[in-house]
């Protein structure tokens, strides 16, 4: 039976329409709505992802999910209010902040982000895992990017919420994010499942650098073809977007994404100094080992003559200390 489930789910189906409600339709919303109109956010993508506005309260959404007749243990264990040690009373978890809601693969809304307005800290305050809501198993928007990711054959993997909205408004419809979590054996099980083809746009900056390294190497241990799409400047997908505009972001970053040798060869050569010979030759024999693993012989020959090129070294002697370095990588 997941009938003891349903009053969780109720109760987030209604909570996600009364902060919508508040947030678009009402003065105690007008300051959250003048926030995100001001980052670029349009009513209609507001109104596509059900985006809403938690009020400064401590006890609204407890009375109101009270009032009408959820047992408070239950609201408590969905994550939606929170009890007081010291005389067993509740309060409302999410409190002034943005709220997003998060869907499962149905589309039912099964956990909420909230965002401060400040500088509070957690900049988003999510909901725990409860009986409804595995993190490891979400990723978000991906219920209305299905349909997008299967026809492309292609998802786009983002970090963070805003991200998603943007690339959505920039077209970019095969979009899910990952909500600035690693990605899981689950979350890999279900891009691949509908697409064969990622390419992962995370912020440029250099937790963002090392997360899409992480990513990039666990969907390609899963056989999935990846590009890595970078901002320049440090930039997230959602500034770039604003920054640049939809065509550019599109064209010159989506489009102009890099393979993962690619990538690899800018990672590997970052905070090196390749003027020095010691951390010349280890970032050459770092990226021939890296050239041994590639599956194809074509790929093999480009990347090869690519780095005998860019160094002034003999293709011969780069393809004899490749045969040194692939038999040591078996
Ligand atoms: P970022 O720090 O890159 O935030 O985290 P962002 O998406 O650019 O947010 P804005 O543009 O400032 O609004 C990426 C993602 O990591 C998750 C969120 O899903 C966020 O979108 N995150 C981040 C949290 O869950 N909690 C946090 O406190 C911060
Ligand atoms: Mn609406
Ligand atoms: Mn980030
Ligand atoms: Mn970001
Ligand atoms: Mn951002």
């Amino acid at each position: 039976g997941q009938k003891h489930l349903q009053p969780l789910y109720e109760a987030h189906e209604l909570l996600n329409k009364f902060y919508h409600h508040i947030l678009v339709n009402t003065k105690d919303g007008q300051e959250a709505l003048e926030y995100l109109l001001s980052r670029g956010f349009t009513r209609e993508s507001i109104d596509k992802f059900q985006i809403g506005y938690a009020l400064d309260s401590w006890e609204f959404v407890t009375n109101f999910l009270l009032k009408r007749g959820f047992k408070p243990e239950e609201m408590e264990k969905a994550g939606l209010i929170i009890k007081r040690e010291r005389d067993g009373t509740y309060f409302d978890r999410f409190r002034n902040r943005i709220m997003f809601p998060l869907f499962d693969q149905n589309g039912k809304t099964i956990a909420f982000s909230g965002r401060t307005m400040g500088g509070e800290n957690p900049k988003y305050l999510n909901s725990p895992e409860t009986a409804i809501f595995n993190k490891s198993k979400i990723l978000y928007n991906f219920h209305l990017a299905k349909p997008a990711i299967r026809r492309q054959n292609h998802t786009v993997l983002f970090e963070g919420f805003a991200d998603v909205i943007s690339a959505d408004w920039a077209g970019v419809e095969n979009s899910i994010a990952t909500m600035g979590t690693s990605l899981t054996p689950e979350h890999i099980a279900l891009i691949r499942r509908n697409s064969q083809q990622v390419t992962v746009c995370f912020d440029s900056d250099h937790a963002g650098i090392e997360a899409a390294f992480r990513a990039g190497s666990l969907l390609s241990e899963a056989a999935i073809d990846i590009r890595i799409a970078m901002m320049p400047d440090g930039l997230d997908p959602d500034d770039y977007i604003k920054k640049y505009g939809e065509e550019k972001f599109r064209k010159e970053i989506i489009g102009g994404s890099l393979t993962w040798m690619s990538f690899k060869l800018l990672y590997y050569r970052r905070g090196k100094n390749l003027q020095n010979e010691g951390d010349r030759l280890a970032y050459i024999e770092k990226i021939i080992s890296e050239i041994s693993i590639l599956p194809n012989a074509v790929e093999k020959d480009h990347y090869l003559r690519q780095l005998a090129d860019e160094f002034s070294l003999s293709l011969d002697a780069l393809k004899q200390q490749m045969t040194v370095s692939g038999s040591q990588n078996k």
